[in-house]
C-alpha cells in the first residue's frame, strides 16, 4: 500500500514513522519531505499548496490515501480538490478548516453550540476595540482573526497594551489582511493542554493529550515560538476531563459543524484551558500539532492506518476500537538553529549522535547540500522524543540526547515536562 504524506517538518515525519511501525511494508511518499522522511521513503520536490502536482502524483502512483500535515494546503481547498477528483484524502475541507483558519467562525460556533470558551467579541475598527477591552479590563486578549502563524494573540496585561495590540492589527497591518478583524477576548486562567481526536465528521477516537511549551526559555519563559518541547501523558487530564473534551467539546462541536453544511473529517485539535469552571477551548486546530505529534504517536500502541484509512475513505470509524496506548512517557526535546524563534542563519552542518534505544529523532528544518551534508534549514530543526517508564527519565534521555546534537548555535531547553514532574514531586 501506498501512502502520500503532504508537508515536510518534524509532524509529517513522525506520521510517516508511525505509518511505517504500523505496517513495515508501507510505501510511503512525502512531498515536499525532509532528508528524515528521504530515509523512510520518497520524497517528491512539490510544494504542500501545488494541489494540482499533488493530485497527479496521488493518481499517478495510486496512492490508497493522502494525509494534509499542515493547515495552509487544507485552506488552499487540497482536500475539496481531491475528493472532487475522486481521490481519498485525510483532513477537512477548506470551510471545515475555518475551526483553525477564522478565529472568528469558531469563536461563533463554540458560543452557539453552547462549547465553554471565553466570550469574545469581533471588531474592524480601533475605537469599538478599544472600548471593549476598557469594559472587560486587563488582562484581556487581543486576536487577529485570521491565520497569523501562531503568532496572531496578544495576552495584553494592561489597557495600554491592548490598546497597542489593536491599532497594530487594524492599523498597523503587522499582521496583513489576518489582522484587519480583530477578537477581544476574555482572559482564562489555568493550564492548557492539547488534545486530538480523529474523526469522520461525526464519532471521535481521542487520543491523550500532551503539554506543548511555548517559549523559548527554560521554565518557560521568553519568547514565544512554534514549540520547544512537549511530553505526555499529562495527570491533569484524568479521565473527567478527558470525557468532559469528548462530550462538552469534540461531540458538540462536530455537531455544529455538521449543521453548518461544513462537516469536518480529519484530525481535530483542541487547545483546552483546565479552568476552575472545567476545561475551555482556546483554540482549535484543523490538523495535528507539532511538536505535540512527535509525542504522542510514538506512544500509540494501537494502529493508526485503519483509522486514518477509514475516514479518508469517507468511511464511518462508530465501531471501531479505542486508541489502546503504551506505558509510560514521552518527552520531545525541539533542536532550534541560533536566533529562533526570529531570523536564523541556515547551512550550519549538523552532526547526529549513534542512534539509540528509546529516542526517535524526527527532522524538522533540516536539508542535504550539494555535497550531501545534513545541514540546517530552518528555525526548528529536529524534535528529539524519548520514550522511558517514567517522565524524569524520558526527559533525561531527551535532553541527553539532544545534547549530542551538533550544529553552530543550537539551542535546546532541558527541562521539557517539568509542570508534570513538579505536580509529581508535589505529590510524592
Ligand atoms: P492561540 O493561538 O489561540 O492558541 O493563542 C496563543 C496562546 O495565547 C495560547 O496558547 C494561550 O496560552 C494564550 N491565550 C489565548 N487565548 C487566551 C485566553 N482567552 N485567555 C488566556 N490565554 C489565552
Ligand atoms: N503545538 C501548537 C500547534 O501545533 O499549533
Amino acid at each position: 500500500m501506498k501512502v502520500l504524506v503532504v508537508g515536510g517538518g518534524a509532524r509529517e515525519h513522525a506520521l510517516g514513522w508511525k505509518l511505517l511501525a504500523d505496517d513495515p511494508k508501507l510505501e510511503l511518499i512525502s512531498a515536499p519531505g525532509n532528508p528524515g522522511l528521504a530515509e523512510i521513503g520518497r520524497v517528491e520536490a512539490i510544494a504542500p499548496t501545488d494541489i494540482a502536482a499533488l493530485a497527479a502524483l496521488a493518481r499517478r502512483e495510486e496512492v490508497a490515501f493522502t494525509i494534509v500535515g499542515p493547515e495552509g494546503p487544507l485552506d488552499a481547498g487540497l482536500v475539496d480538490h481531491f475528493r472532487t477528483s475522486g481521490l481519498a484524502v485525510f483532513g477537512p475541507s477548506k470551510a471545515a478548516a475555518r475551526i483553525e483558519t477564522s478565529k472568528r467562525f469558531a469563536k461563533e460556533l463554540m458560543l452557539a453550540a453552547g462549547v465553554p470558551t471565553a466570550s469574545a467579541r469581533t471588531f474592524t475598527t480601533v475605537a469599538a476595540a478599544n472600548a471593549e477591552a476598557e469594559r472587560l479590563g486587563a488582562p484581556v486578549v487581543i486576536k487577529a482573526s485570521g491565520l497569523a502563524a501562531g503568532k496572531g494573540v496578544i495576552v495584553a496585561t494592561s489597557i495600554s497594551e491592548a490598546r497597542d495590540a489593536i491599532a497594530s492589527m487594524l492599523e498597523g497591518n503587522v499582521f496583513g489582511e489576518a489582522g484587519h478583524e480583530v477578537l477581544v477576548e476574555e482572559f482564562m486562567s489555568g493550564e492548557e493542554i492539547s488534545v486530538f481526536a480523529l474523526t469522520d465528521g461525526t464519532h471521535v477516537l481521542p487520543m491523550i493529550a500532551a503539554q506543548d511549551h511555548k517559549r523559548i526559555g527554560e521554565g518557560d519563559t521568553g519568547l514565544n515560538t512554534g514549540g520547544m518541547g512537549a511530553y505526555a501523558p499529562v495527570s491533569i487530564e484524568t479521565d473527567a476531563i478527558a470525557a468532559q473534551a469528548v462530550e462538552q467539546v469534540f461531540l458538540p462541536t462536530l455537531k455544529a459543524l455538521r449543521a453548518a453544511g461544513s462537516t469536518f473529517t480529519g484530525l481535530l485539535y483542541a487547545g483546552l484551558m483546565l479552568t476552575r469552571d472545567g476545561p475551555k477551548v482556546v483554540e482549535f486546530n484543523c490538523r495535528f500539532g507539532d511538536p505535540e505529534t512527535e509525542t504522542i504517536l510514538p506512544l500509540m500502541a494501537s494502529g493508526l492506518i485503519e483509522p486514518m484509512r477509514a475516514i479518508a475513505n469517507g468511511d464511518s470509524i462508530a465501531g471501531a476500537a479505542p486508541i489502546s496506548w503504551r506505558k509510560g512517557a514521552a518527552v520531545t526535546t525541539v533542536v532550534a538553529a541560533e536566533g529562533y524563534p526570529g531570523a536564523v542563519r541556515a547551512g550550519d552542518v549538523i552532526t547526529l549522535p549513534p542512534e539509540e534505544h528509546d529516542v526517535i529523532v524526527f527532522h524538522a528544518g533540516t536539508k542535504r547540500n550539494a555535497a550531501g551534508e545534513l545541514v540546517t534549514a530552518g528555525g526548528r530543526v529536529l524534535a528529539v522524543t524519548a520514550l522511558a517508564d517514567t517522565l524524569a527519565s524520558a526527559q533525561k534521555l531527551s535532553a541527553a540526547h539532544a545534547a549530542r546534537v551538533h550544529f553552530a548555535g543550537r539551542q535546546y531547553r532541558r527541562d521539557i515536562g517539568w509542570r508534570e514532574l513538579a505536580r509529581q514531586f508535589d505529590g510524592a
